[in-house]
């Protein structure tokens, strides 16, 4: 069984771990500034299994009013293909139904990453902002 709930404290060497299993090493090179992130974030809802391991997490930024922000998800690689990430998404689409945009970033679909990240949030529903007469701007990353 899988549970899912809101947490607000987070331990590092479980978010290292699931980050890690992604590979997403630029976030687990320096997991307190993560772990500082989570806390001030506005929700994090996380996934853990019957022996409560952390196995999912997905994080918001929002006003509770117009925007809501989803800046990660991501399941441990052990993990996926089970639904965990559709739990967490659509979690977040009911919290948030009251919000005007409900948005994130991922990598471009010219990416390996991107041609995944792209199928599954098509799954869930969500559009590019240009098939809606939308663009996003940003300042280039900081250590890419
Ligand atoms: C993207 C990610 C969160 C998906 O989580 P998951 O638990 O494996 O996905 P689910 O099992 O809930 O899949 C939900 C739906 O998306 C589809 N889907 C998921 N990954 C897919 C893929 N690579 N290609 C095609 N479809 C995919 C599933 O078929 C499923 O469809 P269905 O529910 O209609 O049957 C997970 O792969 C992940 O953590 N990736 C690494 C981190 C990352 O890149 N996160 C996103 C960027 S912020």
């Amino acid at each position: 069984m899988t549970i899912i709930a809101y947490e607000t404290s987070f331990d590092e060497a479980e978010i290292f771990d699931l980050y890690d299993s992604v590979g997403w090493n630029v976030w687990t090179r320096d997991v307190a500034k993560v772990c500082r992130g989570l806390a001030n974030s506005h929700a994090v809802l996380t996934a853990r299994d019957d022996g409560g391991r952390l196995i999912g997490l997905a994080r918001t930024v929002s006003d509770d009013e117009l925007v809501c922000y989803v800046q990660e998800l991501l399941v441990d690689k052990e993990f996926h293909g089970q639904g965990i990430g559709r739990r967490l998404l659509e979690r977040l689409k009911e919290r948030y139904a009251h919000c005007r945009y409900f948005v994130l970033t991922t990598d471009h679909e010219s990416t390996p990453e991107g041609i995944a990240n792209h199928a599954f949030y098509r799954r869930l529903g969500l559009i590019e902002h240009h098939e809606q007469g939308l663009s996003a701007f940003a300042l280039p990353v900081r250590n890419p």
